[in-house]
């Protein structure tokens, strides 16, 4: 800040480094936000115009960043006892104009990459690409690698409610391809390749600032600590709770970003919690229906949205 830099400068450069080799991935770029992430991954692998497949119950981001993209979103349901999207449904989806399946990692928990990945191959639809929504997963590691290296890029949040908090908003793409990284530099200011050279199209401004970087760099060395400490907290929650709000229970690790229990009426069993937890209705799955009624998939339909078509 006393250097007078306060966009792209040294935290930066140091966060994007440090996030990178965290997440064993060969590339980091830091930007303004998740959503943002999502939205420019898309444009970069090539979703504008095409279909975005996506958990029907990602918060509405990757809905907001398709849509940005100028890509249509799909929605898929879910697996219901780890609330990530289910790789069988995903993969049901697929069709014709599908160009990026995201894979969200939902409470902290681990979505099923590698099986989607799997899917897709045994297809023969290498051109679909499998990106990560991390944003609420920052840290796990699934058998094939760390969560932010298990696909085609991944795409990270850091608001401040993140396990990894930033003190405003603030986002990172990670991935493995030069030139992908390359395209999503361009991208990210304005579709620059050079200094004021705006060549490639759907260029914008997301940029993460100097005071953004720093704080998630100061508390990166914390992050496997407290990541132990809200496991502790989950799992103290878990032996408190009444057995009927049913525990959402993620497949391997988790960074326990979310204490999530299932209930069919969250607000009046959550207050049974007999410790000091802040509780709130998050995303009320209803798992198991043929068609997903998520809030994603709930919101009043924008033009050109749809929800999976082809699984029912
Ligand atoms: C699963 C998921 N994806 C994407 C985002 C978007 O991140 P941001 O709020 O930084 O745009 C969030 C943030 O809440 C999220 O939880």
């Amino acid at each position: 800040m006393d250097a007078g830099q306060f966009l792209k400068g040294p935290a930066t450069r140091t966060f994007e480094q440090a996030w990178a080799d965290d997440c064993g991935a060969a590339h980091c770029l830091s930007v303004a936000n998740g959503t943002d992430a999502i939205e420019l991954v898309l444009r970069a692998l090539g979703a504008t115009g095409g279909e975005v497949i996506t958990a029907a119950n990602a918060g509405g981001c990757t809905t907001t960043a398709a849509r940005l993209a100028g890509a249509v979103p799909v929605h898929f349901d879910i697996d219901p006892r780890t609330h990530c999207g289910s790789a069988a449904a995903a993969l049901a989806l697929v069709g014709p104009r599908t160009r990026v399946v995201v894979a969200t990692h939902l409470y902290g928990n681990l979505a099923g990459v590698a099986a989607i990945r799997a899917g897709l191959a045994a297809m023969g639809r290498n051109d679909v690409r499998v990106v990560e929504d991390c944003a609420q997963a920052h840290g796990p590691r699934a058998a094939d690698g760390p969560v932010g290296s298990l696909a085609a890029a991944a795409a990270f949040s850091f608001h401040p409610s993140k396990n990894l908090g930033a003190p405003g908003d603030a986002g990172a793409i990670t991935c493995g391809d030069e030139s992908l990284h390359r395209e999503l530099v361009a991208l990210h200011q304005y579709g620059w390749t050079r200094r004021y050279a705006a060549e490639r199209p759907g260029g914008r401004n997301s940029r993460m600032d100097e005071l953004q970087a720093t704080v998630p760099l100061v508390k990166l060395p914390h992050l496997a600590d407290w990541t132990a400490q809200r496991q502790a907290i989950v799992k103290a929650y878990a032996d408190a709770a009444p057995s009927a709000l049913r525990p959402v229970t993620g497949q391997g690790p988790t960074v326990a970003h979310l204490a999530a229990r299932r209930s069919r009426s969250a607000p009046a069993r959550a207050s049974q919690i007999p410790t000091p937890a802040a509780t709130t209705s998050s995303w009320p799955a209803a798992a198991g229906r043929r068609r997903p009624r998520t809030p994603s998939a709930r919101w009043p339909a924008p033009a050109g949205c749809r929800a999976g078509r082809r699984s029912w």
